[in-house]
């Protein structure tokens, strides 16, 4: 018996990254998963290989209004109901606040927090209708301290943390547990742009980013993307039953 039998759950950005081992992990949890993402072409790779009874595509701009409900409807057509959310699909943009042109901040804020806002907007009566669930958010370490050069980044983190408190009390009464999970360093595409660079030396940047966070993190190395998809699981099983409007660092020490 899986942690999510019977359960359908969206995952925003879930074509890569913490996304799509949210994904993996929820699927073989006995979830039903709607991997929600920009990224058409692996997030069908994604779909095809979990299997159409297991899992469903969806081409889905967290920024778009529009695209959240037909990405619901797409949801409900194939699985017939939705009883979870993980709002997983975010941007990272380098400035100090000073140099951020407004349009990159508000492009940052469109994603994640517009992003977040929307998701729990146009879900939650869904899952609500379903009879109650989840709803994880993805906010960060940057979502509970100040670090330089991540300043549009690091107010919307923390705009999601507002966020995931008023859903959580808002939609208690309603069935609706709201928890955001708020992750260090982990390793994706995010914390190692190059590694989506063909050019790039692979080996090198790699090392590079191991070796700052061996010496960053009390746990002496960067995080993994299934261990952040282990917290989500929790956050979105009965096994946090009593649990609702809580941040949950995950970073190896690194705020310890
Ligand atoms: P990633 O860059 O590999 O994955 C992000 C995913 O979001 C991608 O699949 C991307 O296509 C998708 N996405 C981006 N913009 C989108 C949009 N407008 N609509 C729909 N999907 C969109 O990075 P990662 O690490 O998997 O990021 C997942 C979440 O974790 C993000 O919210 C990120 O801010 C957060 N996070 C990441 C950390 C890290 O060190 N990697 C640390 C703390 C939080």
């Amino acid at each position: 018996m899986g942690k999510l039998d019977g359960r359908t759950v969206l995952i925003s950005g879930a074509a890569r990254g913490q996304g799509e081992q949210e994904a993996r992990l929820f699927a073989a949890e006995g979830a039903r998963v709607v991997i929600a993402d920009v990224l058409d072409e692996q997030g069908e790779a994604l779909a095809k290989e979990l299997g159409e009874e297991t899992a469903l595509f969806v081409h889905l701009d967290v920024s778009q209004e529009a695209d959240w409900q037909a990405a619901v409807a797409a949801a409900k057509g194939a699985f017939g109901r939705i009883d979870g959310l993980v709002n997983n699909a975010g941007i990272l943009r380098f400035n100090e606040l000073v140099t951020t042109p407004l349009e990159e901040f508000q492009q940052v804020v469109q994603v994640n927090q517009v992003g977040a806002f929307l998701g729990i907007r146009t879900v939650a009566p869904e899952i609500v209708a379903a009879g109650g669930g989840t709803i994880v958010n993805t906010s960060s370490y940057t979502g509970l301290t100040g670090m330089a050069f991540v300043g549009a980044y690091a107010a919307t983190k923390h705009a999601v943390l507002g966020l995931t408190k008023v859903a959580a009390v808002e939609l208690a009464a309603k069935g609706v547990r709201v928890n955001a999970v708020c992750p260090g360093a982990v390793d994706t595409a995010m914390s190692n742009p190059a590694a989506l660079d063909p050019d790039a030396d692979q080996a090198a940047s790699k090392e590079a980013v191991d070796g700052l966070y061996r010496k960053l993190v009390p746990l002496g190395r960067i995080g993994r993307p299934e261990e952040v998809a282990a917290l989500a699981l929790f956050l979105t099983s009965d096994d946090s039953s009593y649990i609702t409007g809580q941040p949950f660092v995950i970073d190896g020490g690194w705020l310890a």
